[in-house]
């Protein structure tokens, strides 16, 4: 039932305006004295042409009550509705008790496909944790586009092409070995990979020497594939370790290096569509009429680019998949780089070009010193991840030494709380850093509404088993209860809303918002002590939370453990 609408269908009745239009007016007051709906007459005095608070009292007089409102009140210019409180409460609440872990399911998405091009680290290069961001933030919106029915196709597009592997094979032939490298892995060839900076400041040649092994790679030459190879395998072990810990998969690593042998064709279409401009030696294609830089195609090496391969990715990403969207995960500092060649897309005369999106994020910033920083200042995802598990560790053997299967459980709290931090704010704001905060059982964060679902596992533990059909729903009439049911209720609509906005933080915030609504109630509502009418109604909103809360966890890729 969507009350809404019922508001909105009996006032259309009475007045000369559509159903719709009154449903996206309708207000819900801030304060519950003023009803649980309102409308506003204001915008009803032109078409009307009387004052909003004659038009109020008119319709006041006409209006039929609405299904599932107990009363209308006029106040002022507003007709307000008090919902029929525990009709409200069965509703929503057998909705939830019925679909369970489908509530919030939705088909809005069938038949479209999105792409989502996420996490994608560089290889060779440790996982920072600069891309944590790309990677919650595309898992997310990942698992709620899949909610509501589009088929997802999740791509990491790693970094693996480029000059920069001709000056790692440079540096390894030249400084490295294979034990160390089989030792240390990526660690070693950072470490061989800044050498070959620090030297080439001295002996620029190096950097010729780097370019002509690059061209090799992209000739398809063994020894240089080979090595290229080896570095890859190493690295993907790596993150593999990192996107197990964080539950985080992809449906395919199709990387840079994937476009090597697809990019000469549209390379041919550019230049047969009189969009490559020679330019010092270079291919460009000029976008001075879009008021940015150039997109640089070709170096004057011969050697392609990041865009090359975007363009040439987003081609054949159109071709495989035909989506309707194709997003990608990145920090802001990307921004120019996308909306470049996003132009040069529809230069090419494709239309599609609409449904090529860049989602950018803010930065990560430190809560300086209390991470560790092993390695220079880059802090290792890995690292990161660790820590989070042994804070939590240390807060688990405080609050709960007894807790079964700790280990587990700090696992789940701990990453669950990195992820969260992350997800919580719009993701253009920068996100920070600190343990204390993100790890406060008792603040908006992770751990809290893990925290709230446990709570209710746990008393559902020492409850009885009951039907629905038991359920006596009119022993719930109180507030706290009737805002819970409100929240819950909304979920469905959160849910769609984050996929629209592509911003996690929608939902994280009702989870939120939810869990305090949920410990307002039972430190309202005594449960397991009441009478049983008034207990099987009361484990009936303690049920309808723990699904909505673990559901929605778990949209956001965190788990939820049933103990704490
Ligand atoms: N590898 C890039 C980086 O670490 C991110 C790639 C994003 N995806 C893309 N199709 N450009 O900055």
């Amino acid at each position: 039932m969507d009350i809404k609408m019922e508001i909105a269908k009996s006032l259309s009745a009475v007045c000369s305006v559509s159903a719709e239009e009154i449903a996206a007016a309708v207000e819900v007051p801030a304060n519950g004295e003023m009803g649980d709906y309102a409308y506003p007459c204001f915008r009803l005095a032109k078409v009307m042409r009387k004052a909003p608070p004659l038009i109020a009292q008119e319709i006041g007089e006409k209006i039929e009550k609405p299904v599932g409102v107990a009363r209308v009140q006029i106040v002022g210019a507003y007709v307000n509705f008090f919902l029929d409180k525990s009709a409200y409460a069965k509703e929503v609440l057998q909705t939830v008790l019925e679909q369970g872990t489908q509530y919030g399911k939705s088909e809005v998405g069938k038949g479209k496909t999105i792409v989502i091009d996420y996490s994608s680290p560089n290889i060779a290069k440790p996982f920072h944790v600069g891309h944590l961001r790309s990677t919650v933030i595309g898992n997310a919106l990942y698992q709620i586009h899949a909610r509501l029915g589009y088929h997802c196709v999740g791509i990491n597009h790693l970094g693996d092409w480029g000059t920069q592997f001709g000056k790692l094979i440079v540096a390894y032939r030249k400084w490295g070995s294979k034990e160390a490298v089989e030792k240390d892995g990526i660690q070693e060839l950072m470490r061989i990979y800044v050498k070959f900076h620090d030297e080439a400041e001295q002996m620029p040649e190096l950097n010729d020497e780097a370019r002509l092994w690059f061209v090799k790679m992209q000739d398809g030459d063994e020894e240089a594939l080979s090595l290229w190879k080896w570095f890859y395998d190493i690295s993907i072990q790596e993150f593999e370790r990192v996107y197990d810990m964080l539950g985080v998969r992809f449906d395919a690593y199709t990387g840079e290096s994937f476009y090597n042998d697809k990019m000469a064709p549209v390379v041919e279409e550019l230049k047969e569509k009189g969009l490559l401009k020679e330019s010092e030696g270079a291919m460009i294609v000029d976008l001075e009429e879009e008021n940015m830089p150039p997109c640089l195609i070709i170096r004057k090496d011969g050697g392609t680019l990041y865009a090359t391969r975007d363009i040439t990715a987003a081609l054949y990403r159109k071709k495989t998949y035909d989506f309707d969207k194709c997003i990608y995960l990145t920090a802001l500092d990307q921004n120019l780089h996308f909306a470049q060649w996003f132009a040069v897309i529809k230069k090419m005369g494709y239309d599609w070009y609409k449904d090529l999106i860049h989602v950018p994020f803010g930065l990560v910033s430190l809560d300086s010193g209390k991470l560790s920083t092993r390695h220079g200042n880059v802090v290792l995802m890995e690292d990161l991840l660790h820590q989070a598990i042994a804070e939590t560790k240390k807060i688990i053997e405080e609050k709960n030494p007894s807790l079964p299967e700790k280990e587990a459980v700090a696992k789940k709290v701990g990453i669950g709380a990195v992820i969260f931090n992350d997800l919580y704010n719009t993701r253009i704001k920068d996100v920070v850093f600190s343990w204390e905060r993100m790890l406060n059982f008792d603040g908006e964060t992770g751990p809290y509404v893990q925290y709230t679902h446990a709570r209710a596992c746990s008393i559902l533990r020492k409850a009885e088993t009951f039907q629905t059909s038991e359920v006596d729903f009119s022993k719930l009439d109180d507030e706290a209860t009737m805002q819970v049911c409100k929240l819950l209720e909304a979920f469905p609509a959160k849910i769609q809303d984050a996929a629209a906005k592509l911003e996690p933080s929608v939902l994280t915030r009702h989870l939120v918002v939810i869990a305090q609504a949920f410990n307002k109630f039972y430190h309202d509502n005594p449960i397991l002590s009441s009478e049983t009418d008034v207990r099987l109604a009361r484990l009936a909103v303690v049920v309808a939370v723990k699904t909505v809360l673990a559901e929605g966890l778990r949209l956001l890729g965190i788990d939820a453990p049933e103990q704490m």
